[in-house]
């Protein structure tokens, strides 16, 4: 077994950068909706390690970051910390959150609204949402998986070329993710992945860990946007990468 007895190695900052940190293709989408509508500051939701939150932050915008996950947050705060930006980061649930203010801009990137225990749990973060957003603002919220011609997700099926491990090395230790099995179900797809941590030279498959990303259509978002009076505007397109599958951001104003 690979000790891992650092105080100072946050393993569930390490296996969520292994598997989500090295994503870049939506940054330009969220920067340029920062730069439009992030003057009364930007929410990120599902933040995670602060990816997108201290992309936005390095380049001046004022971010809020908020993840159901303690020891993310705690990762989030010191690298702020050490790139010299400031980041509020907030440990709470996306589905039901109250702050003492309001966003211009917030946002629910990668699959962060895949994993909210289906369309209910999806219906209350977007009442959070709606409740946080300055008249005038705009939420956007990812849905990973190929997108058809009516901008449909039309399957969240990864495929095989995904199927690689995703390996990062941090404090003397290999934290190697591999995906290893797939099953696209009515729900979602689940997916299972190996966790093996590495350690001079020693190998200990630690854990086979499962996540279902549920399966949105962008039109029940949509809708859900439009009970509690948010406009649904155009869809944006994220790009596919050699790593990643596409994106589709639903887009939510509030009325000014
Ligand atoms: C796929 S990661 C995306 C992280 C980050 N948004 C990014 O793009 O790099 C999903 C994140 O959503 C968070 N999350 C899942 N359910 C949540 C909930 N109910 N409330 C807040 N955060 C949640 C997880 O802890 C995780 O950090």
């Amino acid at each position: 077994m690979v000790g891992l007895n650092s105080a100072a190695l946050n393993v569930a900052a390490a296996w969520h950068d292994a598997e989500c940190g090295s994503y870049r293709g939506d940054l330009p989408l969220w920067l340029e909706l920062a730069d439009r509508f992030g003057s009364d500051g930007a929410l990120d939701l599902g933040c995670g390690t602060g990816r997108v939150a201290l992309a936005l932050a390095t380049e001046g915008h004022s971010v809020t970051a908020l993840d159901s996950d303690g020891d993310l947050i705690a990762a989030l705060a010191k690298r702020a910390e050490s790139a010299g930006v400031h980041v509020e980061g907030i440990v709470a649930d996306a589905r039901d959150f109250s702050l003492d203010r309001r966003f211009g801009l917030v946002l629910a990137p990668m699959q962060v609204a895949q994993l909210l225990g289906g369309s209910a749990g999806r219906a209350r973060m977007i009442e959070s949402i709606a409740a946080h957003l300055v008249p005038g603002g705009l939420a956007a919220i990812a849905l990973a998986g190929p997108v058809d011609d009516a901008g449909e997700c039309v399957s969240i099926a990864l495929g095989g070329a995904h199927l690689v491990p995703d390996v990062l090395e941090c404090g003397g230790v290999r934290f190697v993710s591999t995906p290893v099995a797939m099953r696209d179900t009515a729900p979602g797809l689940w997916i299972e992945r190996r966790r093996e941590l590495q350690r001079d030279g020693a190998k200990t498959t630690v854990e086979l860990t499962s996540l279902l990303l549920e399966r949105c259509p962008p039109s029940e978002l949509e809708e859900a946007g439009q009970r509690v009076g948010l406009e649904p505007g155009d869809r944006l397109m994220i790009p596919e990468t050699d790593d990643h599958v596409g994106s589709i951001a639903v887009v939510l104003g509030k009325p000014s």
